[in-house]
């Protein structure tokens, strides 16, 4: 038994416009749409390119949109599409760098921007100091630790995909990580407050829908409007 994929290829600068490939791959039970991708690119056509590393929902690498919606395809079954075809593109609100592979370098910059890291005040974090914390202050933000940055999020929100300087849910996400953690003495504010901050969301919540790990950057970038809108008037409430 076999399933049909059809691949986007794409070659910038080259190519006029993506045009679909189709491959008749097997259709294994426990094949994910990356091993199918796999295949053609080990028995087919070895000029496919995509990214991948861990095969296991860790690395992040692996987004796609698979018939139309943004997925991890090391944790995409081939049998949840019936008899196929399965439409494979490149992750929709990124500049394609060849067939699957996106641009990732936007991304980057936008997570390094909330910095994260966690901010002392002035006060470094002795490397020998033990800063035990509850249950109760883990549970605070560990939700948000839990991201892989696979970008599905992004690909999801309809916002980023027509305002590219939107600062987008990842991101926002990422700050409220250090944001809710209680050995942290920053709030972010002067990124975050920005119109193309928690402001340019319009509250979709597909991002959340999207993630992979059962993150909610919908609920961060709300509760983190209500903060923004309390320091306005309370200069010195934070968090
Ligand atoms: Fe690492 Fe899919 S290959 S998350």
């Amino acid at each position: 038994e076999s399933i049909r994929l059809e691949v986007a290829r794409y070659r910038p600068g080259q190519d006029a416009e993506p045009v679909f490939a189709s491959y008749e791959v097997p259709l294994m039970p426990d094949w994910a749409v990356l091993d199918g991708l796999t295949y053609v690119k080990d028995r087919l056509d070895g000029t496919l390119s995509f990214r991948w590393s861990c095969r296991m929902g860790i690395c992040g690498s692996c987004g796609m949109t698979v018939n139309g919606e943004p997925r991890l395809t090391c944790g995409t079954f081939l049998t949840e599409y019936g008899d196929g075809p399965v439409r494979i593109e490149p992750l929709k609100g990124f500049p394609v760098i060849r067939d699957l592979v996106v641009d990732i370098e936007d991304f980057l910059a936008k997570l390094s921007s909330v910095r994260p890291w966690l901010v002392r005040g002035g006060e470094e974090l002795p490397l020998t100091a033990e800063y035990a914390q509850t249950p109760a202050q883990l549970d605070a933000y560990k939700q948000y630790s839990m991201c892989i940055n696979c970008m599905l999020c992004y690909s999801a929100c309809p916002v980023y995909v027509l305002d590219p300087d939107f600062l987008g849910p990842a991101a926002i996400a990422l700050a409220q990580r250090y944001n809710l953690d209680s050995r942290d003495m920053d709030d972010r504010f002067d990124v975050l407050s920005q119109e193309d901050a928690v402001w340019g969301c319009t509250f979709v919540g597909e991002c959340t829908n999207a993630c992979p790990k059962h993150v909610d950057p919908a609920e961060a970038i709300q509760r983190y409007k209500l903060t923004a809108a309390l320091r306005s008037v309370l200069p010195w409430s934070r968090r």
